[in-house]
């Protein structure tokens, strides 16, 4: 079956597969997964570990190729783009956001946050006000020069939001962002990503085991090995 991809939707995924090969056998991380997320969701995945959700978020960001299927995002397939156009698409497009931070030691705040834009051609100063405007958007004016060790997990988690900001994406994809995070700085986190969609108009898509989630987002879907499990909306 070939469908196009439909106007309205932000990202429309057909039948995701990606397999791995693991020895003799192979695995199917994903087996066959349909959806679409209009622009403007706060959409939620959920799903036993193992299930496939962190696959997803990595094929959606383009940071994986899938082993078959489509992901057409503004129409664009980016299973279908070369190393080049899916590094651009990236940059562009796409704000990582990580359980783990995976901010870089010896650079402080500030540096992280504008590391992304050595790529994107605009002068240092430009950035550099760029990257303050966010640090300071995610309550860290008074921390751009401390480097990572010298923060707490949340900050740390507020530096790697604002990284994912830098490029104006308007998709933010985040990976177990509360994960590592008490329970108090994991409510503040979700209150930032709740405001980057309420306020900015920003695509979420959270991957989360905490149950205070629902309370933030439009939609939930849940994977089952691989698959799309019977969605309660
Ligand atoms: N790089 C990889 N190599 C081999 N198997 C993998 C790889 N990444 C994920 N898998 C397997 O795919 C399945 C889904 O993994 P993952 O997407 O990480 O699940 P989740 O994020 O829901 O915990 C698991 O069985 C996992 O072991
Ligand atoms: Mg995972």
């Amino acid at each position: 079956m070939t469908t196009t991809p439909r106007a309205d939707a932000l990202i429309q995924i057909e039948d995701l597969r990606r397999e791995f090969q693991m020895g003799t056998e192979v695995v199917a991380a994903l087996d066959g997964v349909t959806i679409e997320v209009a622009e403007g969701d706060f959409l939620s995945v959920m799903g036993p570990s193992g299930s496939g959700k962190s696959t997803l978020l990595y094929l959606i960001g383009g940071l994986d190729r899938p082993t078959d299927g489509h992901i057409w995002v503004r129409g664009q397939d980016i299973a279908a783009l070369d190393e080049n156009a899916l590094a651009h698409y990236r940059r562009q497009e796409v704000g990582f956001v990580f359980q783990s931070f995976n901010l870089i030691p010896t650079m402080t705040a500030l540096e992280n946050v504008m590391f992304p834009t050595i790529f994107a051609g605009v002068p240092h100063t430009q950035r550099a006000d760029r990257a303050r405007r966010l640090l300071r958007l995610v309550g860290l004016a008074d921390r751009m020069e401390h480097r990572p060790t010298e923060l707490s997990g949340g900050q740390q988690q507020r530096v790697a939001i604002a990284r994912a900001l830098v490029n104006d994406p308007s998709i933010i994809l985040a990976d177990e962002p509360t994960g590592n995070l008490d329970s108090h700085t994991g409510g503040e986190v979700m209150e930032l990503l709740s405001q980057l969609n309420q306020d900015e108009g920003r695509t979420v898509v959270i991957v989360s085991h905490d149950a205070r989630v629902a309370e933030f987002v439009s939609r939930t879907m849940h994977l089952l090995d691989g698959r799309v499990a019977t969605s309660p909306d």
